[in-house]
């Protein structure tokens, strides 16, 4: 039998779970808490060797927190046949929001990679709390069409999601209405729908181009990466790696760049890249997780005085190999989806001579704990082993 025990959360895991330091010695992660609540939780599983977290279960909130809030969705819980979607619903939005920086701020001070020249921003909160999502991906096993379920991969149905906007609501609504049954071709199948389509285009396991997730903070970025390149002086070519459907490669396009070099998987996102045949771009299919993929890029390519990424949630991977290959590089431009793998490859990029000048956390999607980035690094030096490290895959 688990033993139950009674603390108060301390702080919030990278994954967005409560954090208590229990008297058992351990430290456990407890979905459903949040900072400040003093709780009874049950130990799942104490942490093992090498390990610093177990898992506990939520049993009652004795004294809740002064931060929390009654969540708005009457989907929104931490258990099983609960939506998964938003688990910082509990929160005030300006908890949420200091949480956030909070997680920021503690994962570059331990990796050390904040100097006296970096300037940290404040983080830039969401416009609208509810209605800003304009994606989702729901989840059909042949009969029930909903969202995820907490804590299991179970299938929660919904007739509503207050976070959606309004068009990918009513999209929502008719493709939760279909009858999917004679169609399902696995245990469980995806739906992708995003408000750029209509309820013709809605079919099981088809996977659409990505799409920043929230228009108004998708503007606040394309603003501030605009800004970003203004101010430099060098524009001879930029390469930009995950170029997606183009997003950013259309403002880059407008900033007085020479050439412009959009690497991006082959997939829906190059594809509509290539359709948009925007000025100056060189749009370029690849893997990037894969290093020999390289040779693939045009020589001019290596060239560049600008580099500008926007990876997936497991950062740049194999890509980051690229940088040591660009001779003439001299800012980066990191925009970072996960604060983890940003400092990760932060550590790497460090040690090619770049410093980090700016960092602002921007809130994408209120009520969850994802938190996006932008950053600026400038290189101090132009180190001669990366010229030669150019030179060995060009032969
Ligand atoms: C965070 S999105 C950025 C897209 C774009 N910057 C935008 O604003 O719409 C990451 C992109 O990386 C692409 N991607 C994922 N894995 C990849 C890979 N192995 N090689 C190349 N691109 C990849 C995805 O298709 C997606 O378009």
């Amino acid at each position: 039998m688990s033993k139950s025990f009674t603390s108060q959360v301390e702080y919030l895991s990278g994954k967005g779970d409560g954090v208590v330091v229990c008297e058992d010695g351990h430290t456990y992660f407890v979905p459903g808490s949040w900072p400040g609540d003093v709780i009874v939780f049950r130990v799942d599983q104490t942490p093992n060797e090498n390990e610093k977290f177990g898992y506990a279960s939520l049993e009652e909130i004795i004294t809740p927190s002064p931060e929390r809030v009654i969540p708005k969705c009457k989907y929104q819980g931490h258990e099983v046949g609960k939506c998964g979607g938003c688990p910082w619903m509990i929160g005030n939005y300006s908890s949420q929001l200091k949480h956030k920086e909070y997680r920021v701020k503690y994962l570059l001070e331990k990796s050390q990679l904040v100097t006296g020249a970096t300037s940290l921003d404040q983080i830039v909160p969401s416009p609208k709390k509810y209605g800003y999502r304009n994606r989702c991906q729901i989840k059909c096993d042949g009969e029930i069409v909903g969202f995820v379920s907490a804590k299991s991969n179970k299938i929660v149905q919904i007739d509503e999601c207050i976070v959606l906007n309004e068009k990918t609501s009513n999209l929502l609504m008719n493709a939760t209405a279909k009858a999917w049954q004679a169609k399902t071709t696995h245990a469980v199948n995806y739906i992708d729908l995003d408000e750029t389509m209509n309820d013709s285009e809605i079919f099981l396991n088809k996977k659409r181009a990505f799409a920043q997730g929230n228009n108004d903070q998708n503007e606040f970025m394309k603003t501030w990466i605009k800004n970003a390149l203004s101010k430099i002086e060098n524009k001879t070519s930029i390469l930009e790696l995950f170029a997606g459907s183009g997003n950013f490669t259309e403002v880059i396009s407008k900033c007085s760049f020479e050439t412009i070099f959009a690497a991006e998987a082959n997939g829906p996102g190059i594809k509509k890249l290539i359709q948009k045949n925007i000025p100056k771009v060189k749009p370029i299919a690849m893997d990037l997780y894969r290093k020999t993929n390289f040779n693939n890029l045009p020589p001019k390519a290596f060239e560049v005085s600008t580099l500008l990424v926007d990876p997936p949630r497991d950062g740049l991977g194999a890509s980051k190999n690229i940088i040591p290959l660009l001779s003439k590089l001299n800012t980066i431009v990191y925009i970072s989806c996960n604060p983890e793998t940003f400092v990760k490859d932060l550590r790497f990029i460090k040690t090619q001579g770049f410093t980090l000048k700016y960092i602002a956390p921007i809130d994408m999607f209120p009520h969850t704990h994802h938190v996006e980035l932008l950053s600026i690094l400038t290189n101090v030096q132009i180190s001669p082993n990366n010229c030669l490290a150019r030179q060995e895959i060009q032969r």
